[in-house]
């Protein structure tokens, strides 16, 4: 992704874009009711991700952390979502602040206390949510004393990590064993003096690969598994599963990928990762994970595979093996990179991307961001947002929502000098906009006071967004109408069976409209409509629909910039002249409707 170009597309588009989105519903003839059958948590609700350094800084020092989590329970469950899903809180030297752990069952200081983590799980549960932990099984921070047991090849950790003698190159001295590449750049092969041998570094050169080849080491993760299920903790979010195994012949060089777009070698992207990604052992530790998960119910698994499509649906695993739950589907988020690819073809696209190649059986998730990409109101626009979480929230699936998305937050402008994030370090000062990912992770805004609310301490780690004094928490409360009231009633509108659990169809898609119906048999049945052209659309979906549709419909909810009186909530629309309304002058708003209509309306 190239943040410089978003940057210049969004403020091209901002004062321009107009969006717009309609949801009809109706109510099905002669319908019965389907039996209500139980599923799990994780089928119904919706995860929310909190990056604890910048949720809630409860113990103030400038970073967030677990009491200060605790603490906002009244908002999360107000905000309506069933699944907080922490990224690490483990001891770490934060080389990838967290994603480096050095003791895999004990929690950093920054963040707390074992008894703070205590008390946040007693306290998720007693607000009738779950809790699911970071599982970060690729690598451990160099800090880790497996690894520094392993440098001094001390029993039985000499094989915890992959090791190699490297090769004798024509100049006679020693180098790598192959042309990896780490996917934060650069050679994946570090030299270790004291043990005279080469490690291979996926990331970073401070989180030295885990070597799954080694029982011992296979069972130490078990056994971190075994230490959280024991907590209460609901599930994991597993990460960079796709990168748990390498070829065994460590001789091998990757090809060089000839569609990569770029000729820098020290780039991951120059290569084909046919050695280093979805190798088959992955499957295999993943099964023996989830048997053991098993062993406590109700849990779930989900995997971070950021890899191609017919892979991806590979770590669903099928009936007699099963493997995760799912793995999050990051082809939602990289459809919407940037404002000018998304139409409403591409939108109908993506999402059939995934529902199209989901194994029988298999259930769908959607996710909009997170913290290794750009916040949606500056990737695709601020009039995009109530649209977007819309989409996420009432397609068939799981949604996970990225903190602060319910409110729009946007990536705050981070000086070189400030750059906290290693990945966007490692590319230097010319080029770190357009890959570091502190602009997304910035503090929650939940106030207007002094640093957003966020902490009392006189800093924060990173900057917080200047327009905190608009955007945020409070302001949205206050509000008539804001982004976070439409996600609320969203959330709401999803807890419904018809969201949860019918079918999809797709009445109408063109350049500007991507439209989607969500049925159950004997319940109320919802059109959705998105227009993502800059301007108002009026659409005629009774004569364009590929099937039956009915002639009105009851707006339930709306975009907040949609202040047209024809489309207020509670008003019963034409979809034969469906106005999608432009913008308000500044145009900088999104348009959400969603109609509903009653059967007395409609439906005789
Ligand atoms: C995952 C995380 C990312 C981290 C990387 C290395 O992709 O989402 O933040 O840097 O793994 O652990």
């Amino acid at each position: 992704m190239n943040r410089r170009i978003i940057f210049t597309t969004l403020f091209t588009l901002l004062f321009v874009g107009v969006i717009v989105v309609i949801v009809v519903c109706f109510i099905a003839k002669n319908g019965k009711r389907v039996e209500e059958e139980v599923l799990p948590f994780w089928k119904t609700e919706i995860i929310y991700q909190v990056y604890p350094r910048s949720f809630f800084d409860g113990v103030p020092d400038g970073t967030g952390d677990l009491a200060g989590i605790s603490s906002r329970m009244e908002y999360l469950t107000h905000l309506g979502i069933g699944v907080v899903w922490l990224s690490p809180v483990f001891q770490s030297p934060m080389k990838d602040f967290g994603y480096d752990i050095s003791n895999y069952i004990d929690i950093d200081p920054i963040f707390g206390t074992m008894d703070d983590l205590d008390h946040l799980i007693a306290e998720v549960h007693r607000h009738g949510l779950k809790i699911l932990l970071d599982f970060v099984p690729n690598h451990s921070s160099d800090q880790h004393e497996w690894f520094i047991k392993s440098v001094n090849r001390e029993y039985p950790f000499t094989n915890y990590y992959v090791w190699s003698d490297g090769k004798v190159l024509a100049n006679g001295t020693r180098g790598p064993p192959n042309n990896w590449v780490s996917k934060f750049r650069g050679s994946a092969w570090e030299y270790s003096e004291k043990r005279g041998q080469y490690y291979y570094h996926q990331y970073l050169k401070e989180q030295p690969d885990l070597n799954y080849r080694s029982p011992n080491l296979k069972e130490e993760m078990e056994n971190v598994l075994t230490f959280w299920l024991k907590k209460g903790v609901d599930g994991f979010r597993i990460d960079a599963l796709v990168s748990l195994f390498e070829v065994e012949d460590l001789t091998l060089d990757e090809p060089v990928a000839s569609d990569s777009g770029t000729d820098d070698p020290d780039d991951h992207a120059y290569l084909n990762h046919t050695y280093t990604l979805n190798q088959p052992e992955t499957f295999e530790v993943l099964a023996q994970w989830r048997h053991l998960v098993d062993k406590y119910p109700n849990k779930v698994l989900i995997t971070e595979v950021y890899t191609a499509v017919e892979d991806v649906m590979r770590y669903y695993g099928n009936d007699t093996v099963p493997l995760a739950d799912f793995s999050f589907n990051y082809f939602l988020l990289d459809s919407l990179m940037n404002r000018s690819e998304l139409t409403g073809d591409s939108l109908k696209q993506t999402v059939n991307l995934w529902l199209d190649n989901l194994p029988p059986n298999k259930w769908p998730n959607w996710v909009l961001g997170n913290h290794d990409n750009g916040r949606v109101a500056s990737r695709v626009g601020k009039d995009m947002v109530d649209a977007l979480n819309m989409l996420n929230l009432l397609l068939p699936g799981t949604p996970t929502t990225y903190y602060g998305e319910e409110l729009g937050m946007e990536n705050t402008f981070i000086s070189w000098e400030d750059t906290k994030d290693p990945k966007g370090c490692r590319w230097g000062k010319e080029h770190y906009q357009e890959y570091s990912r502190d602009p997304e992770r910035t503090p929650m805004q939940w106030n207007k006071t002094s640093l957003a609310g966020f902490t009392t301490a006189s800093d924060t780690w990173l900057p917080v967004n200047p327009n905190y004094e608009y955007l945020n928490v409070l302001a949205q409360e206050e509000a008539e109408v804001s982004h976070l009231k439409v996600y609320r009633s969203l959330a709401e509108l999803r807890k419904t069976q018809t969201f949860i659990k019918g079918e999809i169809a797709f009445p109408f898609t063109s350049k500007d409209i991507f439209s989607f119906t969500r049925t159950l048999e004997g319940s109320e049945e919802y059109l959705v409509v998105i227009n993502t052209a800059v301007e108002e659309v009026e659409v005629n979906l009774h004569q364009n629909s590929n099937f039956e549709l009915p002639e009105h419909g009851t707006v339930v909810l709306r975009s907040i910039n949609d202040t047209s009186q024809h489309n207020e909530i509670g008003s019963v629309v034409n979809l034969e002249e469906l106005l999608l309304v432009p913008g308000e002058a500044q145009g900088d708003y999104q348009h959400l409707v969603i109609l509903a209509v009653s059967e007395d309306d409609i439906c005789n």
